[in-house]
């Protein structure tokens, strides 16, 4: 693979040169696969002013115009499905069967944005519903925020790129775009794609760097709106640098699933082996925390460890591999340490717990207390804990005892429990016979508590990224 370059995009011009650039490192085996260009003060001060000057040009783009480009980027994107794939497998570790899925619903997210750039309608409101308002109408209509500040994830760059980006240019506004300093190959990747595909250079500015640059538009009056998808640290130091702005915030998690008596334990403990492992756990609603009834107990435990054990590690671009790294060797040698943390604690080491460099084996953990980072921190990492449980109402109390709240799965066949759970469960979304990892990208995606602000899916988004506008009309 050739080394690519992740280049600044600011008011219409491509920047590499004069500038610090940092190497991109693949963390399987620690080769260079690229390098980002890291933008100074002032080309983050040039990118919010090529924003605001690019406001109204990018509004007047009629929406079937919008609609067109999102979609020519989708049919892009099919073509080169592939080489996408193993660029952001070079410098991710994500495995290619994940980067595939990933690559499809990134697909199907632009189909989404470009279908909501021509819903955007209005409602006509008669005035006569009030004794003053007898000669009046209204008309509302949805115009775009203005500048979209998109700070995006290492964990699924691409598609969580899209789902800020699409609705966004759906809407009839500039981005601001700030890819995570992890995976900037892929995002250059994509806004060569988008350029390609007739989305106007400058409604889209491009700047890499650390924390400060992602400051600057956050605070920056210019900015209008702030997406942002990242650690609940981030989240909430954002919400506080944001002031007045709107802001929309897709956090963390410690996702909890319960397995009750009457459940498949087939189904449970299968997808519980994938959907806690897939990205090597590295995903918001990743199953963290299982709670499982005492009288499946061993049933789940054994099919569950012996279906983990199964999971094929090693390189992640072999298309047979199906967990392959961290994102790094800090964030592996983290995970390892609170493995370490629950098991010195008193709980059981079903399987895993073995590490090499940014590679951690997938780890089943028994019966860890209630304190141990496993169960109450975000572990983001290939890490499920099983739990067991007597009385389901304590099950339900103990998925619900976190700050976060983004989606929580039940597993069982009893309507009155799943009523149960559905009502009690305090998450942005449960997921019924199916753990807590299970998105579809239409569908409005977002945390309660601490997990977030707002709801992501093209088209939730699309209406948090307008706003608005009513004209009244008078009857002289
Ligand atoms: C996330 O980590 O929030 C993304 C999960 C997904 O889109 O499947």
């Amino acid at each position: 693979m050739t080394m690519k370059t992740a280049k600044l995009l600011i008011n219409g011009e491509w920047l590499t040169e004069n500038r610090e650039t940092v190497s991109v490192f693949n963390p399987y085996n620690g080769e260079i696969v690229g390098e980002q260009v890291m933008a100074t003060e002032q080309d983050t001060e040039n990118a919010l002013q090529a924003a605001v000057e690019a406001k109204k040009e990018t509004a007047d783009i009629p929406a079937h115009k919008r609609a067109d480009i999102l979609n020519k980027a989708a049919s892009l994107l099919e073509e080169r499905k592939e080489e996408f794939a193993k660029l952001l497998s070079s410098e991710l570790g994500k495995t290619l069967k994940n980067i595939r899925g990933e690559v499809a619903r990134s697909l199907e997210t632009l189909q989404l944005s470009a279908e909501e750039a021509k819903r955007l309608t209005g409602e006509t409101l008669p005035g006569d519903t009030s004794p003053r308002g007898e000669k009046a109408n209204a008309s509302t209509y949805k115009v775009p925020v203005g500048v979209v500040a998109a700070i995006t994830p290492f964990n699924a760059p691409l598609n969580l790129m899209v789902h800020k980006v699409g609705p966004a240019f759906a809407g009839g506004n500039v981005v601001i775009l700030k890819p995570a300093p992890q995976t900037p190959l892929i995002a250059d990747a994509f806004v060569e794609l988008l350029i390609e595909a007739g989305y106007p250079k400058n409604a889209l500015q491009v700047v890499y760097g650390g924390i400060e640059v992602g400051q600057k538009i956050v605070e920056d009056s210019r900015t209008n709106l702030v997406s942002f998808t990242g650690g609940i640290k981030g989240g909430s130091d954002i919400s506080k640098r944001a002031g007045m702005k709107k802001v929309l915030l897709e956090l963390g998690g410690n996702a909890g699933t319960i397995v009750h008596q009457d459940a498949d334990i087939e189904r449970a403990s299968t997808l519980s082996a994938q959907t806690g492992f897939s990205n090597s756990g590295q995903s918001c609603i990743s199953v963290q925390r299982i709670y499982v009834h005492n009288s499946v107990l061993e049933d789940f435990k054994e099919k569950v460890a012996a279906k983990v054990k199964g999971l094929k590690t090693g390189d992640p671009v072999d298309p047979a591999t199906d967990v392959g790294t961290l994102v790094d060797e800090n964030a592996a040698d983290r995970v390892k340490s609170w493995i370490d943390e629950a098991e010195g604690k008193g709980a059981e080491i079903l399987t895993g717990g073995g590490l090499n460099k940014a590679s951690l084996e997938p780890t089943v953990i028994f019966n860890p207390p209630k304190e141990a980072k496993v169960v109450c921190e975000e572990v983001f990492g290939p890490v499920i804990s099983i739990i067991p449980y007597e009385d389901v109402d304590k099950a339900l109390a103990e998925v619900n005892d976190s700050d976060t709240g983004l989606q929580a799965g039940i597993f069982s066949n009893s309507l009155s429990v799943i009523q149960k759970a559905s009502r009690v469960l305090d998450v942005g979304g449960v997921v019924v016979n199916g753990t807590s990892n299970f998105r579809l990208d239409h569908w409005p995606y977002g945390g309660v508590k601490n997990s977030g602000i707002g709801r992501e899916g093209p088209r939730y988004a699309v209406e948090e990224m307008t706003e608005t506008k009513m004209i009244v009309y008078l009857d002289s």
